[in-house]
């Protein structure tokens, strides 16, 4: 699904631009997902763990605009690429339909500047718009920050993985699902998806190659 730009305001009033990324950034999007995870234990992977070629990532990206459940937008703050963040369906069967998933992740150099709460409105917003009824993630238990975040916008606890994640020296750390009821209305705000068709057409691009 496609994700119109949407300028959003953060802290000390800078604007940040919220849009779909687009495949042929593939590369800058790579590099970000390495930067990121080499900046915190809190995210799954290890930056060596990012294996994806530029190639894979493109394809990846293509799909994200494909699929009418999922999409995948990019934190742009002066041109430049500062954050990640994306929903899913969940299992994608006619019984799990109605659950999305959700995930965001940001360069460390722009945390807590109102980034990861705009991205948040915005990914509930479309969740909204494309019909989801449940929006989940997992967090590492002693993830603060996140969890700060996530209950912020009403994400509740349901569960806890015991030694979830291990780390290189044996440490183990518990993972929280929370769970966020989309069936009362989040009060919408001017933001728009529109569909990839249009958008293909709008840009003039061919997206298989
Ligand atoms: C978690 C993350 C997405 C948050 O994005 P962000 O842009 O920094 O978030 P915001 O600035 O919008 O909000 C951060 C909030 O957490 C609060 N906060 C910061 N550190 C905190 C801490 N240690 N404990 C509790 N709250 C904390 C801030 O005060 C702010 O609260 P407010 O909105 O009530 O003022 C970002 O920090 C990140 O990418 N972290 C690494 C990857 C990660 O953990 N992703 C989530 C995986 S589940």
């Amino acid at each position: 699904m496609f994700y119109r730009t949407l300028e959003v305001t953060i802290k000390d009033e800078k604007k940040v631009a919220l849009r779909s990324v687009r495949p042929e950034e593939a590369e800058k999007v790579l590099n970000c997902l390495k930067k990121f995870s080499g900046q915190t234990r809190f995210l799954t992977r290890t930056p060596e763990e990012i294996t994806m070629t530029v190639d894979d990532e493109r394809k990846y990206l293509e799909n994200r605009l494909d699929e009418k459940g999922a999409v995948q937008i990019g934190a742009y703050l002066d041109d430049q690429l500062v954050g990640l963040g994306s929903i899913w369906g969940v299992g994608g069967t006619s019984r799990n339909a109605h659950r999305c998933e959700v995930g965001i992740s940001l360069d460390e150099e722009y945390w807590n500047l109102g980034i990861g709460s705009r991205m948040m409105e915005s990914l509930i917003d479309v969740a909204q718009r494309v019909g989801y009824e449940q929006m989940e993630l997992h967090v590492l238990s002693d993830n603060e920050q996140a969890i700060h975040l996530y209950e912020k916008y009403g994400f509740e606890k349901c569960g806890t993985v015991p030694n979830a994640y291990k780390d290189s020296d044996g440490m183990q750390h518990d993972e929280d699902t929370m769970i966020k009821n989309l069936t009362v209305k989040f009060e919408p705000w001017e933001k728009a998806t529109m569909d990839l068709e249009e958008w293909i057409e709008e840009q003039g691009i061919q997206l298989r190659y």
